[in-house]
C-alpha cells in the first residue's frame, strides 16, 4: 500500500498515543527505538511534566538522550521484570511476529523486550506484511572475525551485507557491526539456526515476542493480538 508521508507520521504518532494508555503511575517502561518510539518518548515526556512519575528503560543512546532532555527517569538497575516495554517494527506478520533492527538497536530491544512481562508495538500500516522477511533481517556480529561470522549466515541461505554509514562500517551502540542479510521469508527456526553461530549477538526476528501491536490506519488505531 503507498500512502503519503505526512499519513504515515499521523498513523505513527496515533499509535503511540494508544500505547500511551497503558502507562500508569510507578510503570517501569522499556522505551524502544526509530521514529515510532519517538512518538511515544515524546508523549510520555508531556505526561511527566504534567506530574506522571514512570522509570524507564531506554534501548538506545538516542532514545536515552530524549528521555534525559524530557526529563523522564531513566534506570537501568531493575530488581524485576518491567512492566511494559513499546517499541516500533519493520515488518509485523498477522501474528504480531516482528523484524527490527533497521535502527541498529536490535540487541538492547530483544533484551528490554525479553526483560518485560508485556511487550508492545507501535507502528503504521505500511509495517504489516504477511509474512516476514519481506526486508532484510539485522543481524549484530562481534567485529572479530566478522567475515567467517559473515560467510556462516551465507550458509544458512542468506545473503549478508555490511552495513555502511558515512563510508564506514556501521557501528552499533555496542561498538558491533550489523550485517544486513536478505533469506526471502523468514521463520522462526532460522532465528534459532542464526544464533547458534559463534559471532552473533543477536538477530532482529522477534518470534512470539510481542504481546499485541497498534497499528495505525486511515479509520484509526487498530488492535492486533491481545493486550490482556
Ligand atoms: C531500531 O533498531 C529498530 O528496531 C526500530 O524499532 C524499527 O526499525 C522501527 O523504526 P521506525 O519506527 O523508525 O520505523
Amino acid at each position: 500500500m503507498t500512502i503519503g508521508q505526512a499519513e504515515v507520521e499521523a498513523q505513527k504518532k496515533a499509535a503511540a498515543d494508544r500505547a500511551l494508555e497503558l502507562v500508569r503511575p510507578g510503570t517501569v517502561v522499556g522505551l524502544g527505538s526509530g521514529s515510532t518510539a519517538r512518538y511515544f518518548i515524546a508523549g510520555l515526556a508531556d505526561r511527566v511534566r504534567a506530574g506522571l512519575k514512570v522509570r524507564a528503560v531506554p534501548t538506545s543512546a538516542e532514545s536515552r538522550r530524549l528521555a534525559e532532555e524530557s526529563r523522564i527517569a531513566i534506570t537501568e538497575g531493575i530488581d524485576g521484570p518491567l512492566d511494559l516495554a513499546i517499541d516500533g517494527a519493520d515488518e509485523i506478520d498477522p501474528e504480531v511476529n516482528c523484524l527490527k533492527g533497521r535502527g541498529g538497536a536490535l540487541l538492547r530491544e530483544k533484551i528490554v523486550a525479553h526483560a518485560s512481562r508485556r511487550f508492545v508495538l507501535i507502528a503504521d500500516e505500511t509495517k504489516l506484511v504477511g509474512r516476514l522477511g519481506r526486508g532484510p533481517v539485522a543481524i549484530e556480529v562481534l567485529p572479530f572475525l566478522w567475515e567467517a561470522t559473515s560467510r556462516a549466515i551465507e550458509s544458512l541461505g542468506g545473503r549478508p551485507q555490511l552495513r555502511m554509514a558515512n563510508g564506514r562500517p556501521f557501528r552499533t551502540d555496542n561498538d558491533n557491526l550489523i550485517l544486513d542479510t536478505s533469506f526471502g521469508a523468514v521463520d522462526a527456526p532460522l532465528g534459532t539456526a542464526i544464533h547458534a553461530i559463534p559471532g552473533v549477538l543477536e538477530h532482529g526476528l522477534f518470534f512470539g515476542m510481542a504481546r499485541a501491536a497498534f497499528v495505525g490506519s486511515a479509520t484509526g488505531v487498530r488492535v492486533l493480538g491481545e493486550l490482556a
